[in-house]
């Protein structure tokens, strides 16, 4: 048994999702979300310099609050730094590329499946490697979709702007005939009705959260990690980079009642 709490983090809300599936996936587990609003987004940015952010918040998490696993609940993060992360780290650390790519070829029929994401996850090549390592069978489109995550940020998730914005960028994964999407940025669950009228009712739209959580605590159970469920329920604890406030009032939205108070964290805060 393994009481500290598994650390996460994304750019913003979207490892919501991935919480979302751990939380209930694992109840009696405490968690530490980071989630760097000062920051996000991150897809636009060099990934170089998304690396840099994902050591610092990964150092914060080992450092000030002695997390026993991290999970890198966003794409970007994940292509840009999870190799070295597992590398330097000395907790497992787990990204959501793999397990969402894992689902996809899981859900795909006629074996024509789409992969969107970020500028940074798309151009970054992650998932066109993913996805050929597991099966080389599978004919691949993907699309970068600059904005969605902004909408998210901003809690507009249906609004007549985003499905217009959405038609125009998938409008090449309607094209390409694919019978299943995977959703390859943590913000986009939040935007799946949207992109689900746009790819029409036939198309599976795939998300890295469940896959995620299941490989967290497949991970945890085989190392005999797990918490101690006598000692009641997990304690979950949110901090963002940016307006509190905000991340609180939205984020409960998103995620639901556990997120009930949020911390205010500023940079550099673990190598100060
Ligand atoms: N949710 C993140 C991802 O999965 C980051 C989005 C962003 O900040 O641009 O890629």
């Amino acid at each position: 048994m393994d009481s500290r709490p598994i650390g996460m983090f994304d750019s913003g809300f979207g490892g919501l999702t991935v919480a979302r599936a751990l939380i209930d996936l694992l109840p009696n587990e405490d968690l530490v979300y980071v989630g760097d609003t000062g920051r996000y987004p991150y897809g636009p940015r060099d990934l170089g310099e998304v690396r840099e952010f994902a050591l610092e918040i990964t150092e914060h998490l080992l450092l000030n609050h002695d997390v026993k696993m991290v999970v890198v609940a966003c794409n970007t993060a994940s292509a840009a730094a999870l190799d070295e992360l597992q590398q330097i780290t000395s907790v497992p650390v787990i990204g959501v590329i793999e397990p969402g790519a894992a689902a996809l070829l899981e859900a795909t029929r006629n074996g024509r499946v789409g992969v969107i994401g970020t500028v940074g996850t798309i151009g970054s090549g992650a998932y066109q490697r993913a996805v050929v390592q597991n099966s080389s069978a599978v004919e691949l489109s993907c699309a970068a979709c600059p904005g969605f995550v902004e909408f998210v940020e901003r809690g507009e998730t249906d609004s007549e702007q985003v499905h217009v914005l959405a038609e125009r960028l998938l409008a090449p994964l309607v094209d390409a005939d694919i019978d299943s999407l995977l959703l390859g940025c943590t913000h986009y669950p939040f935007l799946a009705r949207t992109i689900s009228d746009v790819m029409g009712s036939d198309v599976v739209l795939v998300d890295s959260a469940d896959a995620t959580a299941f490989r967290v605590s497949d991970m945890l159970r085989s190392a005999n990690a797990l918490r101690d469920g006598a000692e009641g329920g997990g304690v979950h604890r949110f901090e963002s980079s940016g307006d509190v406030e905000a991340f609180r009032s939205l984020g409960r939205q998103l995620l639901g009642p556990e997120l009930d108070e949020v911390a205010a964290i500023t940079w550099p805060e673990a190598r100060s």
